[in-house]
This record gives structure tokens, C-alpha cells and sequence, in this order.
């Protein structure tokens, strides 16, 4: 078994991942959203010898790389969405899942490639496609939607509340010129907000806009919401489903996914979020939760109750 090297991605919560996902030996796990691979190879790392781990990524520069270096016959890498864990699993007669990992939104690596536009210091081009081999671009969206259009993906998708003020702007800009790079749009955005909002903030006043644009140009929300309505029945009996989510938009979305489902007991009664002294090693960590739920087919157990002191303690590592 080879080691994947270590990318600038630190994974988030992974010893919470393992605690409440509890890989065990010669199990099936998917790794939905595998990245810089962090997860997956310490859920490898349990599987034993007869085990298989299929990690999957959207991103073709992740899917590449852990292809390169995830070399282990127990290990199989896929592109492609985790809304296509069903049919990926049928490729393997069917099998159902012992554990399914989801680790939403982007990876480091992808935040710190100046070519995919993530950042807002990216000089490369406006992209921030996940895979950039489908879809548009975002600079290219922005240049083709009508303003009430951006005005409601950037409030919808970043509960921004200048966002008319920020499409307006945007159209204005986009009369001279086609706005190409990241750090073009950061300027534009500034540009538009009041003073204050962008010396009162913490954050940089362009993050809900950014945010609120990756969300869109890869149809992120629609995908959690369709990938957790068919994800259950990929489960084995006692399977375990652990989603890691960034913002109130997606928590919200997993939250009532996991609840409403009548396949799935939720077994952790309030979200789990990393130690203190993790978001201090790893400040991308700060907004993370965690939910997650087994696959029962018999009326509602005691597994709520069984885990609901993970939620409250929290072990200080
Ligand atoms: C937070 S990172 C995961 C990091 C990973 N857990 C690790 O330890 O390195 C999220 C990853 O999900 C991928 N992604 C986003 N949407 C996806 C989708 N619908 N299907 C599969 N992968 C997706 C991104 O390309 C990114 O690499």
C-alpha cells in the first residue's frame, strides 16, 4: 500500500469522522468527496485486507492525483459526482455501503490554485468549477446574466445584503470590460458595498459573493439535496452516512435530509464541531459540522440515545 502524500489540505474533524463512523475491517466505504484524500486514507487505514474504499471527486485534478498515488488494490477512484454513488456502486455488483463519507465544498488545494479563481487573490481566470470539463465558468455567466439574475443567486446563495448593489455594479463594469479574474471581481465588489460594511466586518466583504457564485455555478445545493434523498438505499443494514457541511445552507438542507428520511436514525442530536484546538491548528475548520445517521430498517431504535453524549462531549484533541 502506497501513502498518499500530504496536499496543502488538512482534513477536517477526522478523528470525528472515524469515532462516529467507526470503519471497521474488510467494510465498503465511499469516500464521496475524497480531494487531498486525507479521509480516505485514514479510513483506509481500517478497512483491513478485504475492505474497499471508493473515493470519489468531482474535480478531475483530484480524481488524477489520487489516482497517481492512492495505489492499493482495495482502493478504486472515480470522477464524478457522489449523486452517482448508486450507480457507481452497481458497477460492484450492487454492494451496499458500510459507510458513506460527504466533506462538502472545496478543498485547499483548489482554494490555493490561482488558475481555478476560488480565492480572491486568484489572478488566473474566473472560473470555479469544480469540474471544469462541464458546466460555464462563472466569468462567463457574469457576463451573459441579467442583472436581477445575480443580484438573486448572490442573495440566495450568500445571503448577502447588498446583492443588488453588487449586480449593479457588475453590469455597470461589465459595459468596459469582461470581468476575467477573481481579484477583478473582489475590486468591483468593494467598490460596491457601504465603508463601513467593509471596515466593520470580519470577513472580507466579497466572501458571500464568492460564495454565493461557487455555490451556483455547481449547482451545490441541488446536488447535496438529491444525493441525500438516494443515498440511504445505498447502505447496508447499520451503514453509516457522515456529512461534514460549511455554511447554515448546506447544514440546513443535511439536517432535514437526515431527519426526514425514514430509513435513517440520526445519531448525532446536535451537529458535532471541531475542538477548539483543531480550529486553532486549522482555521477552515471554524464553520464545520458534522451530522450523521445509520441506516435502520426497523421501527426507530435506541441509536439516538445511544450516541447523543457524542454531541456534548467533546474530547479535546
Ligand atoms: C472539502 S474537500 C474534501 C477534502 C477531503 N475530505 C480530504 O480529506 O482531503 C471537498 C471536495 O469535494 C469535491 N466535490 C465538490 N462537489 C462534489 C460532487 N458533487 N461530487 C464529488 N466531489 C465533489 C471538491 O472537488 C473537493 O475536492
Amino acid at each position: 500500500m502506497t501513502q498518499l502524500r500530504q496536499t496543502t489540505h488538512v482534513p477536517v474533524m477526522l478523528a470525528e469522522v472515524l469515532d462516529i463512523g467507526l470503519p471497521g475491517q474488510n467494510e465498503i466505504w465511499v469516500d464521496g468527496t475524497a480531494g487531498g484524500g486525507g479521509h480516505s486514507q485514514a479510513i483506509l487505514n481500517l478497512l483491513g485486507p478485504s475492505g474497499l474504499l471508493i473515493a470519489i471527486d468531482r474535480d478531475p485534478a483530484a480524481a488524477q492525483r489520487l489516482s497517481a498515488e492512492l495505489v492499493d488494490q482495495r482502493v478504486h477512484v472515480r470522477c464524478d459526482s457522489y449523486e452517482h454513488i448508486p450507480e457507481i456502486l452497481s458497477e460492484f455488483g450492487d454492494a451496499k455501503a458500510n459507510g458513506i463519507l460527504l466533506d462538502l465544498g472545496l478543498s485547499s488545494d483548489q482554494l490555493a490554485d490561482p488558475q481555478r479563481g476560488f480565492s480572491f487573490a486568484a489572478t488566473g481566470l474566473l472560473d470555479m468549477r469544480f469540474d471544469i470539463d462541464s458546466g460555464q465558468p462563472v466569468w462567463q455567466w457574469l457576463h451573459s446574466a441579467s442583472e436581477r439574475e445575480i443580484a438573486d443567486v448572490i442573495f440566495r446563495y450568500g445571503e448577502e445584503r447588498y446583492s443588488r448593489r453588487i449586480a449593479r455594479k457588475i453590469v455597470l463594469f461589465r459595459h468596459e470590460e469582461v470581468i476575467q479574474t477573481a481579484a477583478r471581481l473582489r475590486e468591483i465588489i468593494s467598490a460596491s458595498v457601504p465603508q463601513t460594511y467593509k471596515h466593520g466586518q470580519r470577513l472580507d466583504p466579497a466572501t458571500r459573493t464568492f460564495q454565493a457564485l461557487r455555490i451556483f455555478i455547481n449547482d451545490e445545493l441541488e446536488i447535496i439535496q438529491r444525493a441525500l434523498d438516494r443515498l440511504p438505499d445505498c447502505l447496508a443494514e447499520g451503514g453509516r452516512l457522515v456529512v461534514i457541511s460549511f455554511h447554515s445552507l448546506e447544514d440546513r438542507i443535511v439536517k432535514n435530509c437526515l431527519r426526514s428520511n425514514p430509513r435513517l436514525e440520526v445519531i448525532t442530536t446536535k451537529p458535532v464541531q471541531p475542538t477548539e484546538a483543531e480550529t486553532v491548528r486549522n482555521p477552515r475548520a471554524r464553520s464545520a459540522k458534522l451530522r450523521a445517521a445509520v441506516r435502520s430498517d426497523s421501527p426507530k431504535s435506541g441509536n439516538r440515545n445511544k450516541y447523543a453524549a457524542f454531541s456534548k462531549v467533546r474530547p479535546n484533541t
